[in-house]
């Protein structure tokens, strides 16, 4: 069976990217962000060129890439059906600062990434936001001997497209071991 050209169905973490607009913190939801190098450790988010959160990250040359857990589903998802163009989004989330004093982390998302702007690289659809990772804050509630615990973490994720969100079930295998005795019949 074919399904055309269109996007295959995947599960993507889903993230909350933040930044400060006009002296306001704002709350954008992606699905489509990756991480892009380790040294320096950088990540890219995919914008729509009318994302409020976008104008915010050009002024400040700050952002945030939060991660949200299975209890900040709804407002996750509030976030992505609720622009700031529209509608102040500056209180759905308890926002500290760190040390660019200009990214807005939301508290309540159990690991919170400081970003700087590296570069944006404009597409005719979206733009491709790149920043470099200042630093992680991560909820210690949520890790075990020092080490960030996916279990605890319970990361939401998503099914794209515009399906479900899920979070972490069956652990498959570890990766980087399995594939070590694969042979190819
Ligand atoms: C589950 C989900 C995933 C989304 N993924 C993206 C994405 O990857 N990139 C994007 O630009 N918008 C995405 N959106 C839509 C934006 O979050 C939405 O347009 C939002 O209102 C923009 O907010 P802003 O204008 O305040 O920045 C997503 C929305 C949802 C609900």
């Amino acid at each position: 069976m074919t399904l055309g050209r269109t996007l295959p169905m995947m599960g993507l973490p889903v993230v909350v990217v933040g930044a400060k607009v006009q002296g306001k913190a704002n709350f954008c939801t992606v699905a489509w962000a990756t991480m892009i190098d380790d040294e320096p450790p950088k990540m890219a988010v995919v914008m729509g060129k009318d994302r409020r959160t976008k104008d915010g990250i050009l002024e400040n040359k700050t952002f945030s890439i939060n991660l949200p857990g299975a209890e900040q589903a709804a407002a996750a998802d509030h976030c992505g059906l609720v622009s700031g163009h529209k509608e102040d989004k500056s209180g759905v989330f308890d926002v500290f600062f760190g040390k660019t004093l200009t990214a807005p982390m939301a508290r309540e998302c159990p690991v919170n990434v400081e970003l700087t702007l590296d570069d944006i690289i404009e597409r005719e659809g979206t733009d491709i936001v790149i920043g470099e990772v200042e630093e992680v804050y991560v909820d210690e509630s949520r890790m075990t001997n020092g080490v960030p615990d996916i279990d605890k973490l319970q990361l939401l994720m998503y099914l794209s497209s515009g399906a479900l969100y899920f979070t972490k079930g069956r652990t498959v295998a570890e990766a980087f071991k399995v594939g070590k005795d694969f042979r190819p019949k």
